[in-house]
Order: structure tokens, then C-alpha cells, then sequence
């Protein structure tokens, strides 16, 4: 790969147990041209602390990650142990599949327990084959980090959401990490919620020692960790 590509590695561990710890590479790109999903954004290290405190609830499971970019809390429930991880991102973004290639390589990752594509959230296309292919049975949670960045997509997320929840079990939520880049983020967000009949949970930070986690990244932003699930009580 060019050297416009950089890569970090990033540890999860117990505080009170050294011995139990996984590493993961992450590949970056800082070439301007290219998307902002090839870079490490300051949500993914916190939802991939979360996959890691939280690790027994993600082994066996089937986990879809929307919005992936450089997939770090994908990487990490699989080397959790999550039994199949599926990493979607935007076909319009070339360089992503090739990213993500190197990136399982760098891992040594088994490429039969991940699966990489291209998901729109634009396309009702690209929605259907991705639920024909892994619904009704194959998925138990989805996650996305920072996939809540543009106001004008929030509602087209929450449909996609919709679409996947109608297709699941009544368990299925959303694990997802939004930065407060704005007073009115979690007030639109939260809006949409409601008329969507879906409800959302905060989770604080220090629940899963959020707080602390990889200050050079993450230090100076307003990360919330939040589930979105569907609202069956109001249905
Ligand atoms: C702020 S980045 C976050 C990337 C990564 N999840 C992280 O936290 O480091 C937003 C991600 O959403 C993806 N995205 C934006 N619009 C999209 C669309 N219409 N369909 C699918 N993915 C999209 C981008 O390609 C990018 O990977």
C-alpha cells in the first residue's frame, strides 16, 4: 500500500488483569482525497471499549456494523469471539474494500467469520440484498460508530434501522456512538426516535470504563454510547 497509509495498534485490556487483553490494527489513510470514513474517528475506540468490557454478551453472536470505515469495533467482536461480523460501508467509497483487505491481513483475521459490503444507506437496493443475504436469523445486534454525523442522514439511518428491526427478532438493538458536535444533535436525534416508534437508551461512559480510554484519540469530544431499539410498548 502507498505511504499516504498509516497504521496504529490499539489494546483493550482490564485494568485488573493484564492477562487478558487483545491488540487490533487499525489501517488509516490521511489522503485528502478519499472519504472521512478511512480515518479513526474519536467514537470508535469508545464502542470498541464497550465490545470489550462487555465481551461475553457479543461471544457466538452475529454482528452487523453499518457505517465502518476503518471497523474497529467490528475487529474487536471478532476477536472477541462473535461468531460471524459483517462490515458494511459505502460502495462510493473505492478505497474501502482494499482498506479493509489489508486491515484483516495485518490481523490475521479469518476472513470466513468476517464479511465485507457495500452497503448505501440510500439505496433501497443495496438494503434488500443486505437483508435477504444475513435476515431474518443472522444478525443479533448492529452497530456504528459516529454514522451520525450529517443532520440530513439521521432520518435515512433510522429508517435503514427500521427496515432491519421489522426483519429481526424482538431482541435486535442498535450499539451506537454519536458525537455531540452541536446543541442540537441528540435533540434531532431523539425527535426522530420518537416519531419512529423506537426508543434510545444513554449508557454512561463510566458503566464500561468509557471515560478514560485512549486519551490521544478521544480527549476534548462529547462522545454519548447509546442503544436504539424498537418502542414496542407504543406500538
Ligand atoms: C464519521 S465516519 C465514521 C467511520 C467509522 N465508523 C469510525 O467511527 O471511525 C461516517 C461513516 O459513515 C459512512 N457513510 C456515510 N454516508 C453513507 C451512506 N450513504 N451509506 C453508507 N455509509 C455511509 C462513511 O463512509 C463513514 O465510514
Amino acid at each position: 500500500m502507498s505511504q499516504l497509509y498509516s497504521n496504529r495498534q490499539l489494546i483493550f485490556s482490564d485494568d485488573n488483569n493484564d492477562k487478558e487483553s487483545i491488540s487490533v490494527i487499525i489501517l488509516e489513510t490521511f489522503d485528502t482525497s478519499s472519504s472521512y470514513g478511512l480515518y479513526l474517528w474519536p467514537c470508535s475506540p469508545i464502542l470498541a471499549q464497550f465490545i470489550w468490557y462487555n465481551r461475553n454478551d457479543f461471544i457466538g453472536k452475529n454482528i452487523l456494523e453499518i457505517g465502518a470505515g476503518t471497523s474497529l469495533p467490528g475487529l474487536v467482536a471478532a476477536k472477541i469471539g462473535a461468531q460471524n461480523v459483517v462490515l458494511c460501508d459505502n460502495p462510493k467509497i473505492d478505497q474501502w474494500l482494499s482498506l479493509i483487505n489489508e486491515t484483516l491481513k495485518m490481523n490475521s483475521m479469518i476472513a470466513d467469520r468476517i464479511r465485507i459490503e457495500s452497503l448505501n444507506w440510500y439505496d433501497e437496493k443495496s438494503i434488500d440484498t443486505l437483508i435477504k443475504k444475513y435476515f431474518p436469523s443472522n444478525i443479533d445486534i448492529i452497530i456504528g460508530s459516529d454514522i451520525f454525523f450529517h443532520k440530513k442522514d439521521f432520518e435515512t439511518i433510522i429508517a435503514l434501522l427500521d427496515k432491519l428491526f421489522l426483519n429481526e427478532n424482538a431482541s435486535i438493538k442498535f450499539i451506537g456512538t454519536i458525537e455531540r458536535r452541536s446543541r442540537s444533535t441528540m435533540l434531532k436525534l431523539n425527535h426522530l426516535i420518537g416519531i419512529w416508534n423506537m426508543k434510545l437508551e444513554i449508557i454512561p461512559l463510566s458503566y464500561f470504563n468509557g471515560e478514560t480510554i485512549y486519551p490521544n484519540i478521544v480527549a476534548g469530544h462529547d462522545i454519548l454510547l447509546f442503544f436504539i431499539m424498537k418502542d414496542n410498548i407504543k406500538e
